[in-house]
């Protein structure tokens, strides 16, 4: 039994056989809800059926069935997303490409791998470790997130800070039109100052624009014995004045911050606090360390923050596995509040607006929304904030979504006023698209809808997500 059964679906269904074989054309409701839907959970899955394409081929082929018979199609990759990108809730077929996973071309004088969309992010990264490299874009979902949708959010994490973003990362690009054209971007070079860069276009599309078959992706060297931080920090002003000192002084592989009620989610789920001192925020700081090279410049710029009142505690991990531990601190918040249905957040700001902002977003949640736990914690060297706020037990989801469309709403214009960017990482899809207009003026957004009216004529991709 399928979830659309009538008889035109069905024909539908029947001429997909044509091209894929049946194994890889899926009907059953657990596959539409898994398929159907990424991290937010917030929309109730409802695909025409799943289909896993295995080849270049099948993937253009799909895209012209979609073309002639007026069908939409929905990327997708691992669906960690947190922006509703990858749902499928309105009868579309879902796109997974989750066989097209061989990494298919190592070239270490390149220092560069060329893979299909389905290589799993951890998977890339083992990889590049065991040839001596290192694929630095790194994020708690590392483990089912794919290259494909990694390249078509733009992801960032925990490294930006000294690594950039995915975009920096992709040097060649195959990809599947919304006309079913295929094209070969920018073919693995470094330079290239051949005409328009398309690539750059489709990263970030969020499956808007075309399909992600294959990448080219540059990798580096690794990260020499890196040393983990954590330190308590009384105010927020203070991250700020911290940030400028160590990043002065050692090369910052990562400065994440987070809060003490963040921090309280993940111990309550096993970890231990990284001091007794308890502070309202805490950073988290990587450097590289060959050797113990640069332990007495950290420990100096410890004291000399710890004497300016910017710091009340801190800890510097004395092995790997400590690091490791330091890092889940950070690492699992996300994890750790799931089960609270948070309205999630990832705004961007340029780094020395911050503190005024936040200050600014502080007393407005609290003054307007004095019943929520808010949770602060992201990426503040990038200038990345990621604020969650918890549903309240007594408060059903539809209650508690409409107040946080009026949470986004203020924050979004204190945000404008601030020149920041309703999404930092986490990408637009459905659950920022009224919010657009923040960050993107009208004249912009016409042409953005230019472009996606170039690449995809009948609007066969992933329609709806990022503006209508
Ligand atoms: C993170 O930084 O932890 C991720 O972007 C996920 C989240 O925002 O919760
Ligand atoms: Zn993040």
């Amino acid at each position: 039994m399928t979830l659309h059964a009538s008889n035109a679906a069905a024909a539908l269904l029947g001429g997909l056989h044509t091209f894929i074989e049946p194994a890889y054309i899926r009907t059953d409701p657990e596959s539409c809800l898994n398929y159907g839907r990424d991290w937010t959970r917030l929309h109730t899955p409802n695909p025409l059926a799943v289909v896993l394409p295995g080849t270049i081929k099948e993937v253009q082929a799909l895209a012209g069935y979609a073309n002639t018979h007026q069908l939409a199609l929905v990327p997708s990759g691992g669906r960690t997303g947190l922006s509703g990108a990858a749902v499928a809730c309105q009868g579309e077929i879902v796109v997974s490409m989750e066989r097209m996973n061989r990494i298919l071309d190592f070239d270490p004088t390149d220092r560069s791998v060329t893979c299909e969309a389905g290589v799993i992010t951890e998977v890339l990264q083992n990889f590049a470790r065991d040839h001596g490299l290192y694929y630095p874009v790194d994020f708690a979902s590392r483990g089912s997130s794919q290259i494909g949708g990694n390249i078509a959010t733009n992801a960032g994490g925990i490294k930006v800070i000294r690594y950039g973003l995915t975009r920096d990362w992709v040097t060649g690009l195959k990809v599947v039109t919304g006309r079913g054209d295929l094209l070969y971007l920018n073919r693995g070079l470094i330079k290239n100052a051949s005409g328009y860069d398309l690539r750059h276009l489709f990263i970030g599309s969020e499956g808007t624009l075309g399909i992600i078959v294959e990448a080219t992706l540059k990798l580096t060297r690794p990260l020499r014995e890196p040393n983990v931080m954590v330190l308590g920090i009384p105010s927020l002003d203070s991250i700020m004045s911290l940030y400028h000192v160590f990043r002065n002084k050692l090369e910052l592989s990562a400065f994440e911050f987070f809060s003490e009620r963040a921090l309280r989610h993940v111990l309550a789920k096993g970890l231990h606090r990284p001091f007794e001192t308890e502070t309202p925020y805490y950073v988290l700081i990587e450097f590289e360390n060959p050797g113990g090279l640069h332990t007495d410049t950290a420990l100096n710029l410890f004291e000399h923050c710890a004497e300016q009142g910017w710091l009340a505690d801190g800890v510097i991990s004395q092995s790997e596995a400590q690091a490791q531990e330091l890092w889940r601190l950070r690492e699992d918040i996300s994890e750790s509040i799931s089960g609270y249905q948070p309205y999630k957040n990832d705004i961007a700001l340029r780094i020395s607006r911050i503190p005024a902002f936040l200050n600014e977003a502080d007393t407005l949640l609290t003054r307007e929304y004095p019943d929520f736990e808010v949770l602060w914690y992201g990426h503040i060297g990038d200038g990345n904030l990621h604020i969650n706020i918890l549903k309240p037990a007594d408060l059903d989801s539809i209650a508690f979504a409409k107040k946080c469309g009026g949470v986004s709403e203020h924050l979004f214009t204190a945000l404008q006023q601030y020149g920041g960017s309703i999404s930092a990482e986490h990408g637009v899809g459905l659950l920022k698209k009224p919010y657009l207009h923040y960050t993107r003026d009208e004249t912009e957004i016409s042409y953005l809808r230019a472009i996606k009216q170039a690449f995809d004529p009948n609007g066969i991709l992933n329609p709806g997500k990022i503006f209508d």
